[in-house]
């Protein structure tokens, strides 16, 4: 089982370049199976997740080509299946895309029901609802979910929360429907409108994707396209708190400024210098940081997936903080391995209230999440001594090339997959 081994203390500086969004990414590919012409898809970013749902499509019968590390060419001409294998739900929750996708364009899917996760329940009752009032007949049936129509018809939906899921999945079938569907209430996260954008390349009538209403005039068909994902602010994020932490100076390059706002006001909040390029932003911090109190909420608030990020930076800053989580039930998991770095933490509820250490030191810890394995590895990087990460199959999910981009940062770093190995990184560092 692979390992992170971190000898932290050395703050990161330099540039780092920042791939494609893995959330746009998965409803992309998901959506460009709704043409039969070829479609080429770039900006990808080269992660598990991304490589599993990729495989998932090649067994239903798309052709996928990669032409590089980050561009592919799908054809969906020749779909046999509309049958989707629990092997690959099992292992990513996004490929309950393809129920929208598949069902916009054969008006049939059966999906296996994603079961609960790290993270919490994550049901998925409003994509059903959704899918429903477009006129399809949803059952449940040994652990699928069967979704039919003879066909698709317009309608006004309303999402009773606030869901990147639901909203991405029912555009993309009303995309398909026969009519108009208003959507209200629907998530405004950057990866909502670039799956809209993109399925706008292919034909597709959406407007308002980015707002809380987005209106949809479904077409009979759509057409190849070739399109580049934009850049992941979770990632950026990521960075830009791992410069935070380490008292760094890294110039986050590759994204769009826009869709860190809520980051970047933290960062200043809490006492770092943010500088802002058209394309990359700078993240200086030269002194202790101050705490603060955060909330997560849907975008444009504080994002759910830079909790933890944000939630060691504060267990290293003067003072306590309080972050309160109202997305998912169980993301603090990570606090309990917090504590074993000496972070001095009291969770209640959805609530951490983080009383500020001056030092954290290493320990053996193990990546809950994907999200919170990446804090942890930031945790690492600001703590004294050396710490050992398990379970760090979670980061490969959604970071690309993370231990690379952070050793061309400063960062002691390495990925082992054997005792032998560790103990030789162990012997270098000294
Ligand atoms: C997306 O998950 C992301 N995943 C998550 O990224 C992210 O944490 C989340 O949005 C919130 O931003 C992808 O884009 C693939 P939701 P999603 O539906 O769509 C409730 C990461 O680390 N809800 O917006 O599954 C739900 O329980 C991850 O990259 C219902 O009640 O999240 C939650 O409280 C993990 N019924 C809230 O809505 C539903 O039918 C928001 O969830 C659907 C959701």
């Amino acid at each position: 089982m692979e390992q992170y081994i971190i000898r932290g203390g050395n703050p990161l500086v330099g540039e780092v370049e920042i791939s494609g969004a893995k959330n746009a990414a998965l409803g992309i590919l998901a959506a460009a199976i709704m043409t039969d012409d070829t479609v080429l898809i770039e900006n990808l970013p080269d992660v598990r997740d991304i490589n599993v749902l990729l495989e998932a499509m090649e067994s239903i019968g798309v052709r996928v080509e990669r032409i590089t590390k980050h561009a592919v060419m799908m054809n969906s001409e020749h779909i046999g299946e509309v049958s989707v294998d629990y092997e690959y739900i099992k292992k990513i929750r996004a490929s309950y895309y393809l129920i929208g996708a598949l069902l916009g364009k054969y008006k049939k899917a059966e999906v296996p029901l994603p079961g609960g996760c790290n993270i919490g329940s994550r049901p998925i009752d409003l994509h059903i609802k959704g899918f429903k009032a477009l006129g399809a007949e949803v059952k449940i049936r040994n652990g699928f979910i069967i979704a039919q129509a003879d066909h698709l018809h317009g309608s006004h939906i309303f999402l009773d929360t606030v869901s990147v899921g639901a909203t991405i999945n029912i555009m993309m079938a009303a995309s398909m429907a026969e009519g108009y569907t208003i959507i209200e209430n629907c998530a405004r996260e950057p990866h909502v409108v670039d799956v809209a954008n993109f399925l706008n390349s292919m034909g597709a009538n959406i407007k308002g994707a980015g707002t809380d209403v987005i209106r949809i005039r479904g077409v009979q068909k759509l057409h190849k396209t070739e399109y580049s994902i934009i850049p992941d602010q979770i990632e950026a994020g990521t960075f830009m708190f791992a410069a935070a932490a380490t008292k760094g100076d890294v110039m986050v390059k590759n994204v769009i400024p826009k869709h860190l706002e809520a980051t970047t006001a933290k960062l200043l909040e809490i006492g770092c210098e943010v500088e802002e390029f058209d394309n990359a932003v700078r993240v200086v911090a030269s002194k202790r940081l101050r705490s603060t109190n955060v909330k997560t909420l849907p975008y444009p608030g504080y994002p759910t997936d830079m909790q933890p990020q944000i939630g060691v930076t504060l267990a290293l800053a003067r003072g306590t903080s309080i972050v309160t989580e109202s997305i998912f039930e169980n993301r603090f998991k990570y606090m309990d391995e917090l504590t074993r770095m000496g972070a001095v933490v009291r969770v209640e509820g959805n609530t951490a209230i983080i009383s500020g250490v001056e030092k954290l030191s290493g320990a053996r810890v193990s990546a809950p999440d994907l999200r919170a394995g990446a804090a942890l590895v930031i945790a690492a990087l600001a703590a004294e001594g050396v710490t050992t990460i398990d379970d760090i199959i979670y980061i490969q999910r959604g970071y690309e090339d993370f231990e690379e981009k952070l050793r061309s940062l400063g960062a002691e770093i390495e990925r082992v997959n054997s005792e032998k190995e560790a103990q030789k990184f162990r012997l270098r560092i000294g």
